[in-house]
């Protein structure tokens, strides 16, 4: 007898069919948690051993689940408790080192592996001083400088974001012969100067950063320096002196008269020590 090509086939699927719950067909795990789709924000300050998020994830065939993170990288930074899920921090983060993180994580079913991956975002957090740049900082102006003379520039950055990465310069103490300009950093001739009377200043500029709560500020020394200009008309000493000394007294070759003059400016040279502001 020749058999039916069409009742074969059938037979084959009938046949197929009643093994199906022996094949058990297994269904797969998902995640549950939004920031699968968007992001995790974890502050820069998190510390070491806190916990970071939990993973969630549903099995239609309700098997238990297996969670853990992926990769030799990111299990540097996360640990994943494996039975709840829940995210540990492993290690410091530093945005202004790395701010922004791939992590795969994994979900088992003990079957099948189902990993998804999640952008982790480090929020700034304000813990960088400002640092100034080329050091030191020394400047010779001559003192006849008018007031309102630029005469130097300081220079100072600051890593963190926003207010917290902003700096203010300011002159600690305050000087009362120049003053800098907070948010550029000029330094200015603020009244007349005078290489008589001070030859060098040590001034301190104080760079903060403008965060609300914790400003961090960073101290920079500034030397200025006043050189002369022959600004005084020459004295004489051992005044009076007249030009009719020699009809006055008999002329004598064996003393020496000396008409000193000295410039008072280099006199003074050798008198004063520096005085500083
Ligand atoms: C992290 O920084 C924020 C903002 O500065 C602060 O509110 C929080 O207390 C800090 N957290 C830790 C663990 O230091
Ligand atoms: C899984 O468990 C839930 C509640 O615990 C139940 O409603 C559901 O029917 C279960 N599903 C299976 C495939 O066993
Ligand atoms: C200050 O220094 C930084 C780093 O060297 C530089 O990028 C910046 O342009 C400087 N700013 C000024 C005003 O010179
Ligand atoms: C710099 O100035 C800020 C703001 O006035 C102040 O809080 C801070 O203590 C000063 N820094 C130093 C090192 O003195």
């Amino acid at each position: 007898m020749k058999a039916n090509p069409c009742n074969s086939i059938l037979g084959w699927l009938l046949f197929l069919y009643s093994l199906s719950p022996c094949l058990s067909y297994n269904r797969l795990p998902y995640f549950l948690n939004y920031y699968f789709d968007q992001y995790i924000l974890i502050y820069e300050n998190a510390s070491v051993g806190s916990s970071i998020t939990k993973l969630w994830a549903r099995d239609p065939d309700n098997d238990t689940l297996v969670f853990g993170v992926v990769g030799e990288e990111a299990s540097k930074y996360f640990a994943v408790e494996s039975e709840t899920g829940v995210v540990w921090l492993r290690q410091t983060l530093d945005r202004e080192e790395i701010s922004e993180l791939q992590v795969e994580f994994s979900v088992s079913d003990k079957q099948s592996v189902i990993k998804g991956i999640v952008n982790i975002q480090v929020g700034d957090v304000n813990d960088n001083p400002p640092v100034f740049h080329n050091q030191p900082y020394s400047v010779r102006i001559p003192e006849n400088t008018p007031t309102g003379t630029p005469i130097f520039i300081v220079n100072a950055t600051d890593r963190d974001q926003g207010t917290g990465g902003s700096v203010l310069y300011s002159f600690q103490p305050p000087s009362r012969f120049f003053s800098i300009d907070g948010a550029r950093g000029v330094v200015t001739v603020q009244r007349p100067l005078d290489y008589e009377t001070t030859r060098a200043y040590q001034l301190q500029v104080n760079g903060t950063d403008q965060d609300k709560d914790h400003p961090l500020s960073t101290l920079a020394n500034l030397a200025i320096t006043i050189t002369d200009i022959q600004d005084m008309d020459p004295i004489f000493v051992n005044l009076p002196y007249s030009t009719n000394i020699y009809e006055n007294s008999p002329p004598v070759s064996s003393s020496f008269l000396y008409i000193s003059s000295i410039v008072v400016d280099i006199w003074k040279c050798m008198l004063d020590e520096d005085h500083f502001d």
